[in-house]
């Protein structure tokens, strides 16, 4: 079957000379001379008309997907709706026209609602303080990491030089961590998916002088809360060190359980994940710290605080603070206010309950899911799942089939694929995040899809290695496509 929009001509095959897809007004003033060296004689530019040209762009839009067109079931990434209204907000003039040059009198709304958004997080995350500068989740992670290396050169443990990681972390966790010029320390898991005690235990005793402390992501990338977490975060603070939560899977979390009062130090939120901010293709993303009193002064600057003196009774003043002992700016100006506004809408439109409900239902749908699938794809740290769960991609006898081909295939079901080859302790990894936005009957045509295209492993493995049939562009060669990496359309000569 051929997808409808494969076989049109690109843009540049039906250019003809002297189509043009505008006309532009008669000239009423004088020309002016434009600076030569702007001015190209080669540049080859399509000629075509403006239907020509809108079909082009509409065809190219329809050959997106995105989480407004259908599931999205990407482990680790959260791809839920974004309800509209986060957008609707952002965009209000108020908001776009800002300037981050200007007086603070002239912004105190902006600042009223970045405070609001730090005083929400420290809430929902049980912290002392928040600073919302990080740019991303690996941001706040390099952010977190040099503040508890900062609070060690502080307490005259400046020498201290490794990171706990356990082998079922975020890929991040290692990379950020490396950045901050700390080394990581690897730590197994045990086999129901946690981290294994006695193994940290060996670690932290064989660490004990150099530990900076550990960063742990709860719930794992295996879906899983860690059985022992206090246990863990004890065994760190009793060898010096500090626990770093990787906070980017609160969407399990939310209002059940606050990341601070079950002993960690310092966290990141992915507000472009659990707070319903877009997010994918590389747009802007947020990862606001919070910190408990341990780390307080030691945030990134600025942070918005209520000025007490320029503060009448019934309208605050909002003004910045640089905490004393801070690791400085991480983020030009003030981090990405416009994800910022999204996530204080959503939030607010939330409220606790709803923000509760999240929680519940993400864990819901990720354990129906795997209850539907979980006789034909094996799951192999097998317990009951947060918000999503991690399946093999591989059957026994249809030796030949991997997780990529099925991935491939649910793309011709309609689906996004899910996370493939992550975390790396599972074989043939199917990483499943269903999020709490989908309905019972989306989990339910996907688990089909999987359960179908099990059946095709076994009658017809071609199908699946061939796969996708009926997507715009068929399978491509990953590993030609990353040595050879061509970002833009050439002309041919
Ligand atoms: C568990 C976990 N940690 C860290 C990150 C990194 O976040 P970011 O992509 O915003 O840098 C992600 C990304 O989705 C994640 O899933």
């Amino acid at each position: 079957m051929k997808h409808p929009t494969a076989p049109e001509p690109l843009i540049f095959e039906i250019s003809r000379p002297g189509r043009c897809a505008v006309a532009l007004p008669k000239l009423d003033v004088p020309p002016a001379d434009l600076p030569h060296d702007l001015l190209r004689d080669d540049l080859r530019l399509p000629e075509v008309s403006e239907v020509d040209l809108i079909r082009h762009y509409i065809r190219l839009s329809q050959m997106n997907y995105g989480v407004d067109t259908g599931f999205y079931p990407l482990g680790s990434c959260t791809m839920k709706y974004n309800p509209k209204i986060n957008e609707e907000m952002a965009r209000l003039p108020g908001f776009v026209h800002l300037h981050p040059y200007q007086d603070e009198e002239t912004v105190q709304g902006a600042l009223a609602l970045m405070y609001f958004l730090q005083e929400f997080l420290k809430e929902i995350g049980g912290f002392a303080a928040v600073s919302l500068q990080p740019a991303a989740g690996a941001h706040g992670e390099l952010t977190g990491v040099l503040m508890m290396r900062a609070w060690q050169c502080d307490r005259g443990e400046g020498h201290r030089d490794i990171i706990l990681v356990p082998d079922s972390a975020h890929g991040t966790n290692p990379a950020s961590t490396t950045m901050s010029g700390l080394k990581v320390v690897e730590v197994p898991s045990d086999d129901r998916g946690n981290v294994d005690l006695k193994a940290l235990e060996a670690a932290c005793r064989e660490y004990r002088d150099r530990l900076v402390g550990m960063m742990l992501t709860n719930p794992n990338t295996l879906g899983l809360f860690d059985e022992h977490l206090e246990e863990i975060c004890a065994l760190v603070h009793e060898h010096g060190g500090l626990m770093y939560g990787d906070g980017a899977n609160m969407n399990a979390l939310l209002g059940i359980a606050r990341p601070g009062e079950l002993g960690f130090d310092v966290l990141h939120y992915n507000l472009h994940k659990t707070f319903s901010t877009p997010h994918g293709g590389g747009g802007p993303g947020s990862g606001p710290v919070g910190v408990s009193a341990t780390l307080a002064d030691f945030l990134p600057s600025p942070i918005v605080v209520v000025d007490p003196q320029r503060s009448t009774e019934n309208s605050p003043f909002f003004t910045f603070y640089n905490p004393p002992k801070s690791i400085g700016r991480v983020k030009a100006f003030y981090g990405h206010f416009g994800i910022m506004v999204r996530a204080y809408t959503y939030i607010r439109m939330m409220g606790p309950e709803g923000l509760r409900q999240v929680a519940e239902d993400a864990v819901l749908n990720a354990n129906y899911l795997k209850s539907r699938i979980q006789h034909v794809y094996h799951v192999p740290y097998n317990r009951t799942c947060m918000h999503e769960f991690v399946c093999e991609g591989r059957f026994a006898d249809a030796p030949d089939v991997r997780a990529l081909d099925i991935s491939k295939r649910l793309i011709d079901y309609g689906f996004h694929p899910p996370t493939n080859y992550f975390p790396l302790i599972v074989h043939e990894a199917l990483m499943i995040e269903p999020t709490e936005t989908e309905s019972k009957e989306t989990l339910d045509a996907f688990a089909d899809a999987l359960l179908r295209i099990a059946e095709e492993a076994r009658t017809n493995p071609q199908l699946l290695h061939e796969a996708p049939h009926n997507a715009p562009v068929r399978r491509l060669d990953e590993v030609r496509a990353a040595k050879e990496l061509i970002l833009r359309w050439e002309s041919p000569k």
